[in-house]
């Protein structure tokens, strides 16, 4: 008998999400046999697959079992079939359900450069040799949900569009203090991203981040300007350990430093909520890219951007970090083992399918 249990909510999606998620939960059964950590899984439909079935990219039915959840396995949505929809009737706004409803005000990002992968960065070797960087965003505050927003037009018939960047102090410090906790674990130290130069969000953003570093003196912080950062991030980004910033920044920060790697499907994400003792915490693992509508059905989707997001789901929602460890360096293994999908096997190579590189990384465990 398993002293504790984990109720994992499993939403494949649309194009390569079933066939990513189907290869993970390979591993999630893995896992399950040998944790002291009793995983059930629950399937249910998101995005354009559950827009078929019911109309909606998420329905009322699988909102609730996502509250009820202790973790959520998210493949990934979209794809042509429904693209001239309107915007509020998209794929995409399955997952904004989940952010804005579950509360998910923190978007973790690392950016991984593999040894063996250090070719295919678009940076010199020297500069993303060893790269480790966990870039947390804040996801569910900010311009991309400030009111007013909207378009209007003048009495001379010209248009002018507003959208608001607004802060509250407690969503600012929530944030920093995750990041704080994250780095206690990695270099300790932290990198507070903003414009307080030229925005008053920006402003209070430092000073509360720099309240919150007092309670933690054993952490390094420091403050630098969004554009500098950016260019940072090319020049020298082993500088960075931990990077916490608003959703705007960190939405294009963090894609940045994915691009640096050049890995798209390699990394994994994990978008979280409170974990206060008083209230359900929620998180959603998911890869970073999107559904490959371009390879959907072909069996060659890397499925190692969701195998690692369940390796963060090991180390955060179940609290088995060394199992998240080992997770994490059989993947290196199978790569350091010459297992390549197509998409990071380089020109000289055909590549395995999904299913070889999941035999391969499980042959590593
Ligand atoms: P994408 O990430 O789906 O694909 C970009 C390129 O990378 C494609 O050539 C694709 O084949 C390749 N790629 C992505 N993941 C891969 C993997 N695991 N293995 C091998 N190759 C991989 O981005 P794109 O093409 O801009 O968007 C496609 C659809 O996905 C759109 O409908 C978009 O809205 C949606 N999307 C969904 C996201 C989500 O569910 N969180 C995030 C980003 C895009
Ligand atoms: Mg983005």
């Amino acid at each position: 008998t398993k002293n504790t249990e984990c109720n994992l909510l499993v939403l494949p999606g649309d194009g390569i999400g079933p066939e990513i998620i189907a290869q993970t939960l390979r591993v999630v059964s893995w896992f399950g046999e040998f944790l002291d950590v009793q995983i059930k899984t629950e399937h249910a439909l998101v995005g354009g697959a559950s827009i078929d079935a019911c109309g909606y990219p998420m329905s009322d039915e699988v909102f609730s079992k996502a509250e009820a959840a202790d973790a959520i396995l998210f493949g990934a949505v979209g794809g042509p079939k429904w693209d001239d929809r309107p915007r509020s009737e998209r794929p995409e706004m399955g997952i904004l359900r989940l952010r804005k409803g579950l509360d998910l005000y923190a978007n973790l990002r690392p950016a991984i450069c593999f040894p063996e992968l250090i070719g295919a960065s678009a940076l010199r070797p020297e500069l993303v040799r060893g790269l480790d960087i966990m870039i947390v965003r804040e996801s569910t505050a900010g311009v991309y949900f400030g009111e007013p927003r909207g378009i209007s037009t003048d009495a001379q018939g010209a248009r002018r569009a507003v959208d608001t960047q607004s802060y509250a102090e407690a969503e600012i410090a929530r944030v920093c203090r995750l990041a704080f906790e994250l780095a206690r674990n990695r270099e300790s130290r932290v990198c507070s991203v903003d414009k307080a130069n030229v925005m008053e969000t920006g402003a209070l953003w430092r000073s509360v981040a720099t309240e919150v570093g007092r309670e933690y003196p054993d952490v390094e912080l420091t403050h630098m300007y969004a554009d500098n950062c950016a260019m940072q991030l090319l020049r020298g980004p082993n500088q960075f350990d931990v990077i916490v910033t608003d959703n705007l920044f960190g939405d294009i920060l963090s894609d940045e430093a994915a691009a640096l790697t050049g890995s798209l499907g390699l990394l994994p994400s994990a978008t979280i909520s409170a974990g206060r003792h008083d209230q359900r915490s929620h998180a959603v693992y998911e890869p970073i890219h999107g559904s490959a509508p371009d390879i959907a059905g072909m069996g060659i989707a890397n499925p190692i951007a969701t195998i690692l997001s369940f390796a963060m789901c090991l180390r955060i929602s179940m609290n088995e970090p060394a199992a998240a460890k080992l997770l994490e360096d059989a993947v290196r293994l199978a790569l350091f083992n010459g297992n390549r999908t197509p998409d990071i096997a380089g020109p000289e190579r055909d590549g395995i399918s999904s299913d070889a590189m999941t035999d391969a990384i499980l042959a590593s465990l």
